[in-house]
C-alpha cells in the first residue's frame, strides 16, 4: 500500500502536529515495518479502567528481594520470560562461592549500582555503574563484589546478541569499537581444594568439581570473549529537527530482541518537532524499560530501579506532566535500558509482589489532575 493522507494530518510524522491532538502511531515490525500516524482529540492512553489480562505494568526494582541478595548461593529474581528472552534481577551482596556458565543463552548485566570485579575464562573485568557486561553463551564467570549495595539488571537471550549494523553512519556511530574492554587473562595457579562450575543447559543446572581453579587460561586469541563498556560512552544518534525513532539507540540486537540505551542527549531544538516519544501501537514487539539514572522525562512517578512492561496491542507514550515539562527542555540527562522482543513476555510470579497496579490507569489520572 502506498501513503495516503486523509482528514486533519501532518504530512510528516512527528513535525508540525494538528494543534490540540496527540499523535499515535500505528506500526508493524517495531519501527520498520508499514504505519500510519493517527491524531486523536484525546490522550490514547487516557482509560479509566481496564478489565482482562492486557494492561501496562510497572514494578519496583527497588524493593526487590533476589535469593542472591543475602544468600551466596542464591541465583537472580526472574521478573519476565518467553521462550527466548528472559529479564531478571541481580542483588548479589557476597561474592559467587561457584563459578556460573550459562549454555542456554547470551548473557547481559547491566549495572545499576555496585562495583567489583567479575572473574571469568578470559581473565577479570572490574565493573561499576553504568557498566553493560555481555557474556557470549558458554562463557564461565563469577562476580566478587567490592560493594554491599549492589543492583544488576540481567538479560538473557537464547540468540546470539551482536552489534546492529549502523548502516550510512558508519562503524563509529553510537560507540567507537575502541571504548569497547576485554579481559587481559590471568592465570590462577590453584589447586589443593574443589573448585565448583555450575553449567545451566535446556534450563538445568549441573554441577562440575575440578581439583584446580578452572580460570588458569594464560592467553587467548579470536573474535568472542565478554566485554565491558560504559554508557558514558555511548554518543547519540539525535536530530535537532526529528525525534528519532527509539531504535537508533539499540545497543546490542539478536534475531529475537533488542537492548536499547537512552542515554544523557540533546533534545530536538526545531520548534516543529516533538520533543517526547510518540504515542505507538506497536503490535509486534513488548516493551520493556529499566530506568537506571536521571530524570526520566517522558514518564511521571518512575525512580531510579523502576521497570516497566508496554505489551503489544495496546498504546504507549509519554503521561501528560511529561509533554509539558518536556517543551523548555534543551537536553535530558535520563539514562534507561530498554528491551524490545519480538514475541510477548510472560510476568513471573515472583515479579507480582514488586508490581504497582496503580501504573494501568495513571496516564488517565494525571490527565485529570492537570485539568
Ligand atoms: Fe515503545
Amino acid at each position: 500500500m502506498f501513503p495516503v493522507s486523509k482528514g486533519r494530518a501532518s504530512r510528516q510524522a512527528h513535525v508540525q502536529i494538528p494543534e490540540g491532538t496527540y499523535e499515535e502511531e500505528h506500526g508493524r515490525r517495531g519501527f520498520f515495518g508499514r504505519s500510519s500516524q493517527l491524531y486523536h482529540l484525546n490522550l490514547p492512553t487516557g482509560w479509566t479502567r481496564v478489565e482482562g489480562p492486557l494492561r501496562p505494568h510497572l514494578f519496583a526494582g527497588a524493593r526487590s528481594a533476589p535469593p542472591d541478595l543475602d544468600d551466596p548461593n542464591g541465583g537472580p529474581l526472574k521478573i519476565l520470560k518467553n521462550d527466548d528472552t528472559e529479564i531478571l534481577i541481580s542483588r548479589r551482596r557476597h561474592s559467587m562461592p561457584y563459578i556460573f556458565r550459562n549454555a542456554d543463552a547470551d548473557e547481559v548485566y547491566f549495572v545499576h549500582r555496585g562495583t567489583g570485579v567479575c572473574e571469568t575464562d578470559y581473565g577479570p573485568l572490574n565493573f561499576e555503574p553504568g557498566d553493560y557486561l555481555h557474556f557470549p553463551k558458554g562463557t564461565s564467570y563469577q562476580f566478587q563484589p567490592k560493594t554491599d549495595d549492589n543492583f544488576f539488571l540481567v538479560i538473557r537471550s537464547i540468540h546470539e546478541l551482536t552489534w546492529p549494523d549502523r548502516g550510512l553512519m558508519g562503524k563509529h556511530a553510537f560507540i567507537d569499537p575502541m571504548m569497547i574492554e576485554s579481559p587481559e587473562p590471568v592465570a590462577h595457579r590453584e589447586n589443593g581444594r574443589e573448585f565448583e562450575l555450575r553449567v545451566l543447559r535446556r534450563g538445568e543446572l549441573t554441577k562440575f568439581f575440578y581439583p584446580h581453579h578452572p580460570f588458569d587460561v594464560v592467553g587467548w586469541q579470536g573474535d568472542l570473549s565478554p566485554i565491558r563498556f560504559n554508557v558514558r560512552d555511548l554518543r547519540p544518534v539525535v536530530s535537532a529537527r526529528y525525534h528519532m525513532p527509539p531504535t537508533v539507540h539499540a545497543t546490542l540486537f539478536s534475531d529475537t530482541c533488542a537492548i536499547c540505551t537512552f542515554a544523557p542527549r540533546p533534545l530536538e531544538s526545531d520548534p516543529d518537532c516533538e520533543k517526547v516519544p510518540f504515542f505507538h501501537r506497536n503490535v509486534d514487539w513488548d516493551e520493556f524499560i529499566f530506568y537506571h539514572a536521571g530524570e526520566f522525562f517522558s514518564r511521571g512517578g518512575i525512580e531510579p530501579g523502576s521497570m516497566t512492561l508496554h505489551p503489544q496491542g495496546i498504546h504507549h507514550g509519554p503521561q501528560p506532566n511529561a509533554r509539558a515539562s518536556a517543551r523548555n527542555k534543551t537536553e535530558t540527562r535520563e539514562v534507561a535500558v530498554m528491551v524490545e522482543t519480538w514475541n510477548p513476555l510472560r510476568i513471573c510470579e515472583e515479579a507480582l509482589a514488586i508490581e504497582v497496579p496503580e501504573y494501568a490507569t495513571s496516564w488517565s489520572r494525571e490527565a485529570r489532575a492537570s485539568r
